[in-house]
């Protein structure tokens, strides 16, 4: 059913999950029941979709393009009348930009303990990246049966525990005297973001019946959006613990909706800087 068809549609067809005792895997046998949503319910549906399907599509190419237009703009930008060179000049300029991007010496060499943070939530962050993807049908970094996410919910911890110090720190003076309100709103928006996504994994991961869905459904859930079936993701993934997944991608589309015009965009620019400095 395409996406337009769906929303216009009405009463929608709903999974329900009927969950077996503790102890049992709730996943296998959640069965479905179809149920006809009225009023309230029929919004709520036709909004879940919305920040399911549509709005991730959404999200993701405007995401794209304000960062190749970002980008450009740069790139077509008069250069600066100033050197950004640094001293002493390094006899492997490349080498030395690559270290400076990914091993931020001077962050080590004056804030230790902010550099550990840093390290720690940069390379948990990569292993995310692969981890979702991994979630998609035909790649399957951890075998395709396992009902957990890369790391077994410890990526998760990798990214979360940085967030909450990222977050404290800009509390106390000096960073506190910098900070504006959007530094902490790109944060509180990353840790909620992260936790919502914890909640589920760490629920398949470390409880026996924690969450009812697992990385097999959300498998499908991926490969739907994948091949653009524009399908109502409430037909894989069961149970009232949909709306936690509801709430995890749509803070993942705000974040991406932001991304370009915040801080983070730092993830793309880094390097060419460096490599600027390092010239
Ligand atoms: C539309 C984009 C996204 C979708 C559809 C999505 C979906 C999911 C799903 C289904 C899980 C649970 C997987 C499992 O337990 O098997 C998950 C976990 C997670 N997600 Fe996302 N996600 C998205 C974007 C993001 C973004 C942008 C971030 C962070 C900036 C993020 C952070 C997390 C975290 C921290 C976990 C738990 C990882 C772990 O414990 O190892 N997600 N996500």
């Amino acid at each position: 059913m395409n996406f337009i068809t769906f929303l216009l549609s009405a009463p929608i067809v709903k999974n329900m999950a009927t969950v077996t005792t503790a102890g049992t895997d709730a996943t296998t046998s959640a069965t479905a029941a179809a149920v006809r949503h009225t009023g309230l319910a029929l919004v709520l549906d036709k909004v879940e979709y919305s920040i399911m399907v549509p709005m991730v599509y959404f999200a993701l190419i405007f995401c794209l393009a304000a960062i190749i237009l970002h980008v450009i703009s740069i790139l077509r930008a008069p250069a600066q009348p100033y050197s950004l060179r640094i001293f002493p000049a390094s006899k492997r300029p490349k080498l030395a930009a690559l270290a400076d991007t990914f091993t931020m010496p001077q962050v080590r060499k004056h804030k230790p303990m902010l550099w550990v943070f840093l390290m720690i939530f940069h390379i948990s962050f990569l292993l995310l990246i692969l981890g979702h993807l991994d979630i998609l049908p035909n790649i399957s970094l951890i075998p395709e049966a396992s009902r957990d996410m890369l790391g077994r919910g410890l990526v998760g911890v990798g990214v979360t525990l940085p967030l909450f110090y990222f977050l404290f720190r800009r509390f106390r003076s000096p960073i506190r005297e910098i900070t504006v309100p959007a530094d902490y709103l790109l944060l509180i928006l990353i840790l909620f973001l992260c936790l919502f996504g914890d909640m589920m994994s760490w629920g398949n991961s470390w409880t026996a019946s924690g969450f009812v869905m697992t990385k097999q459904d959300f498998s499908q859930y991926f490969n739907g959006l994948a091949q653009f079936t524009f399908a109502d993701p409430r037909l894989v993934l069961p149970g009232s613990h949909y709306h936690f997944v509801v709430i995890h991608v749509l803070l993942a589309n705000i974040f991406f909706i932001v991304l370009p015009f915040s801080k983070v965009i730092h993830a793309f620019l880094a390097l060419p800087i460096n490599l600027l400095r390092r010239k």
